[in-house]
């Protein structure tokens, strides 16, 4: 397996899609079956995982040698009664944990379980797909409040991981990828206001998404690096 792929919402499913196109062998981790093409499914191996359980994944993940590249891209913005907050009166406790179980906690569960697998010299690329609306310095609207801080924390995380990667794993690479907006049913809801061009499909992220991860290094290890090369500030 070349490629693992943690969560099959709109971007995993496409990731899924465009690699097995490249003739890429992908193991697939998700809640429900996913709805792939033949050729997809051809290409692919699918566990019924939820990525917030991490014994869950650590459980099908052993059962295969470590790939040339994870990727994560769990992620919520609004669940339920959960809906981004506007105001902080709107915060609740349980939206906030939830959004950190998500939107933080998988990757580190993730990196955690790669470290009891990894050699120095083993050359992983791991990355979970993060968002613009996590960099601190680019927080100009306000607002959304569990699903910012929770993809800030995750930023974080991503940077202290591959602080430690750096003297343990000096080969492997740990990033956060920012999609762009993409039409999935994420960002259905707030796709109002778009201008052209903007909104892309999750075919054309998941290419840009791997154009910009196959190309990264391990100096580049521990940002946060959008669909289109540019880095996203902290
Ligand atoms: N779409 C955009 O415009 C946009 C913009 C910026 C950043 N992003 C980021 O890109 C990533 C992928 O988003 P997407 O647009 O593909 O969203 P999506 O279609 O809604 O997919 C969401 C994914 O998150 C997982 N997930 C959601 N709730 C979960 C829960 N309670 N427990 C376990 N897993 C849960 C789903 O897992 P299952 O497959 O197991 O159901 C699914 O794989 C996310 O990190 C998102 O924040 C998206």
């Amino acid at each position: 397996m070349q490629y693992w792929i943690m969560g099959a919402g709109g971007i995993g499913c496409a990731l899924a899609e465009t690699l097995a196109a490249r003739g890429e062998q992908v193991l697939l981790l998700s809640r429900t079956r996913p709805e792939l093409s033949d050729l997809a499914w051809s290409q692919t191996t699918w566990h019924a995982v939820d990525n917030t359980d991490a014994s869950a994944v650590a459980e099908t993940c052993n059962q295969y040698p470590l790939p040339a590249t994870v990727i994560n891209t769990l992620g919520m913005l609004q669940q339920g009664e959960q809906q981004p907050e506007k105001r902080i009166e709107q915060l609740t406790e349980s939206a906030f944990y939830n959004s950190l179980h998500i939107n933080t906690w998988p990757t580190l569960a993730m990196a955690q379980y790669l470290a009891t697998r990894l050699t120095r010299t083993d050359q992983l690329h791991f990355a979970a797909l993060s968002a613009r609306v996590g960099s601190i310095s680019d927080n100009r609207a306000g607002g959304w409040y569990s699903y910012r801080i929770s993809k800030a924390a995750l930023n974080m995380a991503i940077k202290t991981v591959s602080i430690e990667w750096q003297r343990r794993f000096p080969d492997a690479l740990i990033v956060g990828l920012h999609p762009g907006t993409v039409a999935t049913d994420l960002s259905a809801p707030f796709r109002a206001g778009l201008s052209e061009g903007q909104l892309h499909t999750p075919m054309q992220a998941a290419t840009h998404l791997l154009q910009v991860l196959d190309n990264l290094i391990p100096e580049q290890s521990g940002r946060i690096w959008a669909w289109d090369g540019q880095e996203v500030l902290p």
